[in-house]
């Protein structure tokens, strides 16, 4: 059984205070705090193996590349990738989304091609189309969304065409909450033979995610929001599509022969990762999948669940909150406006509470423009949370509401 209060003493960071407070941290969605497994990889990693990879014959190059590849298996067992060479690893879920639009979609895309986003797309998912589109006079589609954060399926369907050449849809939305029904959409896509990315960052740490069960071409996803390190994360991508693109960055280890005439690339999933990687981060990675996988992640949705119907109906009772974001299917994020007061003026009201949470755009303004506001405030949660975090949120709102009231 789930026990959030044991699980929350593997985070060090989270037993201090801040401002002469217990710190609450419920900026999750930003980023998670990291449990000591994670820590002691790090550390174990640049104490007793540090070496390059793939390139020496030396024991510490050997176990390096042990760890590094040992984490592809883990990052692959954790989606149910068909195959660890299904794994790219990336600086994060933006540079995976980019490395699926440059080295995928810019070659095949012709002038009047459209690319398929959502409304609640975060920027990472909205600017690289942008780019590749004005690259190749492809242009972007809007699937819209109603009041409360819902993506209108059947306006998707109508969007899907004979010129749509790839859909790229988040999974969760990490400004409203709103699970998407990503695999019916998938299904609509591949209907019309149209492949599927899907921005996975938000959902990987929350909902059990299976790419061979969702049938996805390709899943994107960041390290730092599942209990890793920053700076690292990943491309899942179906074998047959990695094998036909090109790679998009050159360097070493990428290569499988070079000469000034001709160079021969390496294999997938090396093919995409030249130079010298993010080892530590990898490992990192992998130290976290493994926190992960101890757990059952349906065990942790549905604690996060429940502390996000807490929230949610505790700041949906209060006099001048108004919620952002109502879907019925929402992990793990709740955002809100306290009266006229400017959500950054909340943020650090909350701050000095000793609640950590997000204010601004979220990195999702084209959300912001579809409500008219500016901004708004974020709690987001993730498995160490308790109801007691909850109840801290609540009662800073109400200090706020005293204060401006
Ligand atoms: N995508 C991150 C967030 O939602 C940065 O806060």
């Amino acid at each position: 059984m789930f026990d959030a209060t044991s699980v929350r003493r593997e985070f060090p960071i989270l037993d201090q205070q801040v401002h002469g407070k217990p710190l609450v941290y419920l900026d999750n969605a930003n980023t998670t705090q990291k449990p000591v497994a994670v820590l002691e990889a790090l550390d174990h990693y640049y104490r007793a193996d540090n070496a390059n990879i793939h390139r020496a014959t030396h024991l510490l190059s050997e176990r390096a590349t042990r760890a590094y590849e040992g984490a592809r298996g883990l990052v692959a067992g954790f989606l149910n990738a068909h195959d660890s060479s299904e794994i790219v690893f990336t600086r994060g879920c933006t540079e995976a989304i980019n490395l699926v639009a440059f080295s995928f979609a810019r070659p095949r895309l012709q002038p009047g091609d459209e690319i398929l986003v959502t409304r609640m797309e975060h920027h990472s998912n909205i600017v690289p189309w942008q780019m590749v589109a004005q690259q190749t006079g492809a242009v972007l589609r809007v699937v819209p969304m109603d009041e409360r954060g819902v993506l209108d399926l059947g306006a998707y369907e109508q969007l899907l065409g004979p010129r749509t050449a790839v859909a790229a849809l988040i999974h969760v939305s990490n400004a409203l909450g709103t699970v998407n029904p990503v695999r019916q959409m998938i299904e609509m896509a591949h209907a019309r033979g149209v492949p599927v990315l899907l921005d996975g960052a938000q959902a990987a740490p929350h909902l059990p995610v299976d790419v061979q069960a969702l049938d996805c071409d390709f899943y994107a996803l960041s390290a730092h929001k599942m209990y890793g390190p920053t700076g690292i994360g990943a491309l899942y991508g179906r074998a047959r599509l990695l094998e036909e693109m090109p790679p998009w960055m050159g360097g070493g280890d990428m290569i499988a022969s070079v000469t000034f005439e001709h160079t021969e690339y390496n294999r997938v999933p090396y093919k995409f990762e030249a130079g010298t990687p993010n080892i530590a981060g990898v490992v990192g990675f992998g130290a976290a999948v493994s926190f992960l996988q101890r757990f059952n992640l349906r065990e942790i949705a549905a604690h996060e669940h429940a502390l996000l119907t807490h929230a949610s109906a505790a700041l949906g009772a209060i006099d001048g909150v108004r919620l952002i974001g109502t879907a019925p299917e929402r992990a793990g994020v709740v955002s809100f406006l306290v009266g006229d007061v400017h959500p950054h003026d909340v943020g650090t009201f909350l701050d000095r509470d000793g609640v950590a949470v997000r204010t601004g755009q979220h990195c999702a303004q084209p959300i912001m423009d579809f409500y008219g506001i500016p901004s708004t405030v974020r709690a987001s949660f993730a498995m160490y949370n308790t109801e007691d975090d909850v109840e801290a949120l609540v009662a800073g709102v109400h200090n706020v509401l005293r204060f401006f009231g």
